[in-house]
């Protein structure tokens, strides 16, 4: 959702904050704009995507200090005037902001009533405001004054035309990292917006506020008392934000599948006492015995592995788990208990659904441990403990290479809970064993490739599909619709194969496609018979399934994946219906980096 870069330094702002702003684009965005401080504040907004701002760009835009937003909308609709930045009455000073300013309805009535004049539907503009009515010395005084007066969740840069050797920026809520170059420091909420520039980064924490110089920074608290925060080399390679020789990221991050799977393992099998080993968990093994339930929480993608890896802890572990839709979670005034692990799954570890669960839960007194990919995100740092999960940088808005890790976290934890209670330890070497299979797995399900972007071209005609699958295969069937919807806009809706004669059987029909999961399992058969009734009403089918399973003489499409241990099938099982929603977009010439309407780290409720 939407991002901010700030540059200052010796270079021209204009380009390299358009081009920090492309690097934002896969968050998901409908406006954008500049403010760019050199004979007098400049501010151009736009809607639409970052290239028809810049063609818009004046050349008198000149200035060596400046910043930039891309934004989704929520207070109003899209358009040039909505854009941020947003500016005084006077213009000069320019805000932008990730976040929402919970009192903004009352602020605005104030600032009404004491003559201001609105001109944006924005929440955000009552910032600029309440920073231009301060009349306190210093332009950190002003920001903090204002910020004293909203509630709600922010990331902030802020320019002010009398103050022109400084951003001030703040986080509540919404990251702000502060990147220091040579002479020239950075400000972006999201790495990929300045790792081109500097891997010399420094984080703020909520309730934290920093001024940046062309030459450093400085940190504080809001009532400004001065706070260390020094910058850090982070482990990332650039080249991961670039899509290189590939057509789209999608392609690229699936087909890093199997070295990101090679990373979410290394170092955490015991081989010697079939076991995992996870330090991060904060936990030990009195404290992991102790637990009587698991609860898994996250959105979308990450709500529907954390179904497999409740699968997974209950096969595994024999502790009853399940998971939920982190978004709805809180809403339930939840009932939290001493001996039950939450876990919160998230990618970004931004998702402001996921976080506040975790609030909620911690708040209660509830233990929460995190499996998320970006180090030092918000929800990594409010769990007690947690998995990183090493899938390196994701950017495409459908997640695949994190999901691939999700699940593995949760195979490695739940053989880790096991492993203290029932689980023997040859079950443990199974398991392990079958680990270690995995990449080699995956990169040859990777190889079907070509196969897989035929059966989609077909797929690809159909208004609508189903996605069927039974116990372990259902979530497979899940996240298979989530992604065919996500990308490619057709309707693709998930059942459990068992329900199908319950009501939609009646839509089966030649023009609605179904796919299929069908593990080797003790369901095979019955999800064999109930494929049987789908093609007796003359659905066309896709199954993916393993090899020598007997399809009793079907007519299907038949996609073959490797067996690994029963328990994680599922993700070798999941592994095709990417693919099979990456050509079907392809076909249907979508853009499948940023698909409509969706964005990559969802930070508003
Ligand atoms: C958004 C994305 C999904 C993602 C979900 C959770 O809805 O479009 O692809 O699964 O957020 O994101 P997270 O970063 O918490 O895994």
């Amino acid at each position: 959702m939407c991002g901010i870069v700030g540059y200052i330094g010796t270079q021209q702002a204009a380009p390299l904050l358009l081009e920090g702003l492309t690097r934002l684009e896969h968050r998901g965005y409908d406006s954008a704009g500049v403010a760019v401080l050199g004979s007098g504040l400049r501010v151009a907004k736009k809607a639409g995507r970052v290239r028809d701002l810049s063609a818009d760009l004046p050349k008198r835009f000149g200035g060596k200090i400046g910043i930039g937003h891309t934004r989704w909308a929520t207070h109003g609709p899209a358009n040039d005037v909505n854009a941020h930045p947003h500016v005084d009455a006077k213009g000069d000073v320019a805000v932008v902001h990730n976040g929402i300013i919970d009192n903004a309805a009352a602020l605005r009535e104030q600032l009404t009533d004491e003559g201001v004049e609105l001109v944006s539907d924005t929440d955000t503009e009552v910032l600029a405001h309440l920073v231009a009515r301060s009349t306190a010395e210093t332009l950190e005084e002003r920001v903090a004054e204002a910020l004293a007066a909203i509630e709600g969740t922010y990331g902030v840069a802020v320019l002010h035309a009398d103050f022109p050797d400084r951003i001030v920026v703040a986080r509540n809520g919404s990251p702000l990292i502060i990147g220091v170059g040579d002479k020239e420091m950075h400000v972006a909420s999201d790495l990929g917006a300045l790792v081109r520039y500097t891997t010399t980064v420094a984080h703020l924490d909520d309730g934290e506020m920093a001024t940046v110089t062309a030459t450093g920074f400085t940190t504080y608290r809001q009532d400004l008392t001065r706070v260390q925060r020094t910058a850090t080399q982070v482990d990332v390679d650039p080249a991961s934000y670039d899509a290189g020789e590939h057509e789209s990221f999608m392609r690229k991050e699936m087909l890093e599948q199997p070295a990101a799977a090679e990373r979410v393992l290394r170092g955490r099998l015991d081989e010697r006492f079939g076991t995992a080993h996870l330090g991060g968990l904060n936990m030990d093994a009195r404290e992991t015995r102790e637990i009587r339930r698991v609860k898994i929480l996250g959105c979308g993608s990450a709500y529907y592995v954390g179904q497999m890896g409740a699968s997974l802890v209950e096969e595994l572990a024999r502790i009853p788990a399940d998971a939920e839709a982190a978004s709805e979670f809180r809403y339930r005034n939840p009932i939290i208990e001493h001996d039950t692990l939450y876990v919160a799954v998230s990618q970004s570890g931004e998702t402001i659904d996921t976080l506040l669960a975790v609030q909620e839960i911690r708040r209660k007194g509830g233990r929460v441990i995190g499996l998320v990919n970006v180090v030092g995100s918000a929800i990594a740092r409010e769990c007690d403990g947690g998995i990183y999960l090493h899938a390196g940088p994701e950017v495409a808005v459908a997640s695949t290479k994190a999901l691939t890790n999700m699940f593995l976290g949760f195979a490695l934890l739940a053989l880790q809970l096991g492993r203290v209670r029932d689980l023997s330890i040859s079950e443990g070497k199974r398991l392990i064993d079958a680990l270690t299979a995995i990449p080699a797995q995956l990169q040859e399900v990777l190889d079907g490739e070509d196969r897989l972007a035929e059966i989609a071209t077909g797929l690809a005609q159909a208004e609508s599909l189903f996605f069927v699958g039974r116990v372990r295969g259902f979530p497979v069937a899940r996240e298979g619709a989530q992604k065919f919807k996500e990308i490619s806009y057709r309707h693709a809706e998930a059942y459990q194969t068992s329900e199908l004669k319950h009501g939609p059987l009646a839509l089966i029909s030649p023009e609605v496609p179904t796919v299929a999961v069908v593990p080797d399992d003790e369901l095979t058969e019955r999800n064999v018979g109930a494929l049987h009734e789908i093609a007796a009403r003359r659905g066309p089918l896709v199954v993916v399934t393993h090899p020598d399973v007997d399809l009793r003489g079907l007519d299907v499409q038949r996609i073959d994946v490797p067996r690994s241990a029963r328990e994680l099938d599922p993700i070798l099982l999941t592994i095709p219906l990417q693919l099979l929603a990456f050509h079907a977009a392809q076909v249907l010439g979508h853009d499948i980096d940023k698909p409509r309407n969706l964005a990559k780290s969802v930070t508003v409720e």
